[in-house]
């Protein structure tokens, strides 16, 4: 059996943006999926028939990617991210179901994190009808804090390019790394689950429609792509207040875009007094916030108390491996 696991991710900054190409900086967490392929008589997904038009994700990867036309496979996946919910749990499939297939038609070989990255963008490009960067995918597959803009970024390491056709036209993303200066590595993130899921590709064609019918909204995008600077700024000198601050101004502009619901800002507003800074991650319209803090189970505490499901994690953890 072929067993691999990649991790989840949490935006910090520019979300929605970063599909008009400003930048975004995501950080891989202690959560993730695990997938498992072995040959079997049948096509299954979890012990059940598998139906590729309900795994768009797991379609794509087999049949387009790989182009698999060996004997069926017994697929298993165990997830401890929330779906739907902003945390990238669509990216960590198809990277780690990539991984484990790709260990499994080549047992002796390593993974190739970049060309793991490039895969998963095509599946969630497949997945959001043509509108998805390569932010969860990139950061799945390479773990730590990644980094991805229209543009380089000075500060970074540059990994590597993508480019997509979407539907406003084709976009062009570098894909770049920082590392996380050790005097973070008290700090913890602690992930707010709404209990409402929300699709990634509807929050990203709403967003689309927003700007196209009130064309001076992207300054919304534009004021987003400047506190994305900042906060990184602090995040790549380990400046803990900076880069809660970032984050606070950063929620704000999501609001602006139409992104939060009243939950998520209730959420974000009871973790504050606990935490260096608060703001919805990932699309929105439901999902999850996220706050950096020193005391990562009083904020999990007001979190709960606010109705949420949280979840605690380190910031950049290692990016997708075999088991
Ligand atoms: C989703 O986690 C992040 C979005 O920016 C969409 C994307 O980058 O593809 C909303």
């Amino acid at each position: 059996m072929a067993k691999a696991f990649a991790p989840g991710k949490c935006i910090l900054f520019g979300e929605h943006a970063v599909v008009f190409g400003h930048p975004a900086v995501a950080v891989a967490i202690d959560q993730g999926v695990t997938a498992s392929v072995t040959e079997s008589s049948d096509w299954t997904l979890e012990g059940k028939r598998f139906e590729p038009s309900r795994h768009p994700h797991i379609e794509h990867i087999i049949h387009n990617v790989f182009q698999y036309e060996g004997p069926p496979l017994k697929i298993d996946i165990e997830s401890n991210l929330f779906s739907a919910a902003g945390m990238g749990s669509s990216a960590a499939l198809s990277n780690a179901l990539a991984a484990a297939l790709h260990l499994h038609i080549n047992p002796d070989s390593k993974l190739d994190q970049v060309k793991l990255a490039k895969m998963a963008h095509s599946a969630e490009a497949f997945a959001q009808k043509g509108r998805a960067s390569p932010t969860d995918s990139s950061t799945s597959a390479l773990g730590g804090c990644v980094v991805v803009s229209g543009d380089r970024v000075p500060g970074t390491i540059h990994v590597f390019d993508t480019s997509l056709t979407t539907p406003e036209g084709n976009r062009e993303w570098a894909v770049n790394t920082i590392s996380i200066p050790s005097s973070m590595n008290d700090a913890f993130l602690v992930i707010g689950f709404s209990g409402d899921t929300s699709p990634t590709g509807k929050m990203v064609a709403k967003v689309a429609n927003l700007i196209s019918n009130n064309p001076e909204m992207i300054s919304e995008m534009e004021s987003i792509s400047k506190i994305t600077t900042a906060g990184l700024t602090a995040l790549s000198v380990g400046n803990l207040d900076g880069l809660g601050l970032a984050m606070d101004a950063c929620h704000e502009r999501l609001r602006n875009l139409e992104v939060s619901t009243p939950k998520l800002d209730r959420m974000v507003e009871a973790a504050r007094p606990h935490s260096l800074g608060s703001k919805l991650t990932g699309a929105g319209g439901g999902g999850c916030m996220v706050s950096l803090t020193n005391d990562p189970s009083r904020v999990a505490e007001a979190i709960e108390i606010s109705g949420g499901t949280p979840l605690i994690t380190r910031l950049g953890t290692e990016g997708v491996r075999a088991l």
